[in-house]
């Protein structure tokens, strides 16, 4: 496997975006390059593929994005974790406090069995609000979350933490804003 690509180079920084003081990590240029996508996804395989990973989740919209080849790459299932509304079968869903507001994920009740070992799939961990909503949408079956797999991870929040013991790896660290 070629580990040669230094990813970071391909995430653009956009200073104040979407408001003001913020530095927001874009992930499309790395999108737009295929061996840079392709190796996300390869290292992403290569840390799971002896883990009986049996599904894989993920968050809309950016986790889709790398949740689903990663799926398909373990031979695992991947399953839709979406914004209130959008799922037409059974739903369960979390509800969670942001900083200015509150938000909620559903999931559909038939989508993880008790037996699953499970993928949580993001492009990026920042406060741990979204990927913690998708721990706790687990939580209520009897599967286990084998980890938590992100492509940044801002560990000057050290959101790790907070994620309950569960393996957390990333591919791109930020130290500092
Ligand atoms: C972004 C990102 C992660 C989350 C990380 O999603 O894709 O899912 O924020 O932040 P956190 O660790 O503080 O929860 P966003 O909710 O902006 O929506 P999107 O994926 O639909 O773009
Ligand atoms: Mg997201």
């Amino acid at each position: 496997m070629n580990n040669q690509i230094n990813l970071k180079e391909y995430i653009r920084e956009i200073p104040d975006f979407p408001k003001p003081g913020i530095l927001f990590r874009d992930i499309t240029p790395l999108l737009a390059e295929p061996t840079a996508f392709q190796e996300v996804i390869d290292r992403l395989t290569d840390y799971y593929r002896d883990k009986k990973i049996t599904a894989v989740l993920a968050a809309e919209a950016r986790g889709f994005i790398f949740a689903a080849p990663l799926a398909l790459a373990l031979g695992a299932r991947f399953i839709p974790i979406r914004k209130p509304g959008k799922l037409p079968f059974e739903t369960r869903a979390f509800h969670y406090e942001l900083e200015y507001g509150s938000d909620s994920l559903e999931m559909h009740t038939d989508s993880i069995h008790t037996d699953d070992r499970v993928l949580i799939v993001d492009d990026l961990l920042a406060t741990g609000g979204t990927i913690s909503a998708c721990i706790e949408l687990v939580k209520h079956t009897d599967a286990e979350v084998v980890g938590c797999a992100f492509l940044i991870e801002l560990l000057f929040l050290q959101a790790r933490h907070k994620m309950n013991g569960c393996d957390v790896f990333s591919l791109i660290q930020y130290d500092s804003e």
